[in-house]
């Protein structure tokens, strides 16, 4: 099989196409360079700048390439931005995915795999969520997901193309620190910066109910989340036909207090929170029930916290070397 990664030059894209040329995959990159790095996709791997709203373009490369198999992850992804540009979500991630698999499935391509999110789920009001928990987004980007997966599932019954929708929860961490997140929309990135200017880092409300009154996220490491990628698309290639939907996180809850001590442990920083107001529209808890990808595909995730805030530090401290004192 030959799989076109889009996306690929992302950070999570990035990783899974690493993952797969490990793991004896050939994978093309395409990727528009928009917010991806050429540096982040290995030498042997050919890079096809293009945008997946050019339908000719995308048609070109799955025929020049001998495309079998497509993992899409390139997306819009920043839930804020989303608010305020919804209909250029939609754009990029609605109709970029009508105008691939137009192509796709001119092209005969046999699998699909598609990046989702949890945001699918809104504010889940349960311990653990399985894909069975009712999709209720609240926010475009989350719309758009659940759209995409929507798309995705009509396209492959029509067709007969196997798809997967990996429903990833919050991703962290790096395999090696030039593949790190360069972004600082999340909660560790978010910490990594308050402490690099020797600022207290910020809880947003510790009124929740909760144990510690701090939301909890379930954190997976992206070289585990690639991984699934790996396992996901094995299982479409030798299944026509087949239709997964799964989450992919470890199934335990982290607090944001949690993760500040292990942040602040790992760093050698020692600068205690300070609590602010609550970001409108949090969860209390989002955390996976990972036992549907463990039964379809075997997987699981192995790295842990420390794991995933010790390598994304490694990152941070490539990109800003005057935060490595601690
Ligand atoms: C985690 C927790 C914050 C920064 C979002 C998207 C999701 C996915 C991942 C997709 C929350 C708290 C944060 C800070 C804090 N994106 N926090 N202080 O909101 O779970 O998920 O990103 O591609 O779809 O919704 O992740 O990392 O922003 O926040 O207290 O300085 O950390 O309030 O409870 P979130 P996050």
């Amino acid at each position: 099989m030959t799989w076109l990664i889009t996306g690929g030059a992302g950070y999570i894209g990035a990783h899974v196409v690493h993952a797969m040329a490990e793991a004896g995959e050939r994978a093309v990159v395409y990727d528009d360079l928009s917010t991806g790095i050429a540096e982040r996709v290995p030498p042997e791997v050919p890079l096809v700048v293009g945008s997946v709203l050019d339908g000719d373009r995308v048609a070109r490369t799955l025929a020049e390439h001998e495309v079998t198999g497509v993992v899409h992850l390139a997306a819009k992804k920043q839930v804020g931005e989303s608010m305020d540009r919804p209909l250029h979500y939609y754009r990029e991630n609605v109709e970029g995915l009508r105008v691939l698999l137009e192509a796709v499935t001119r092209a005969g391509v046999g699998a699909f795999v598609f990046s989702s999110s949890a945001a699918v789920y809104g504010t889940p009001d349960v311990d653990l969520v399985t894909e069975e928990t009712p999709c209720a987004p609240i926010s475009p980007y989350g719309e758009t997901k659940l759209a995409g997966e929507w798309l995705v599932r009509a396209t492959g019954r029509a067709t007969g193309m196997a798809t997967a929708s990996l429903r990833y929860f919050n991703v962290a961490g790096a395999a090696r620190p030039e593949l790190a997140d360069v972004g600082v929309f999340n909660l560790i990135p978010m910490v990594f910066e308050r402490l690099t200017r020797q600022e207290p880092p910020r809880v947003f409300g510790d009124d929740y109910p909760t144990p510690d009154g701090t939301c909890v996220r379930d954190y997976i490491h992206v070289v585990d989340l690639a991984e699934a990628h790996v396992a996901a698309a094995r299982a479409l290639q030798s299944s026509p036909g087949l239709d997964l939907t799964l989450n992919i996180g470890r199934g335990e809850g982290v607090s944001v207090r949690e993760m500040i001590d292990t942040i602040n442990a790992v760093t050698g920083y020692d600068i205690p929170p300070t609590v602010t107001a609550r970001r409108p529209g949090d969860a209390v808890r989002v955390v996976a029930s990972a036992d549907r990808i463990a039964t379809e595909l075997g997987w699981r995730a192995k790295r842990d916290l420390h794991d995933m805030v010790a390598s994304a530090w490694q990152g941070w401290v490539h990109r800003h070397p005057e935060a490595a004192h601690g």
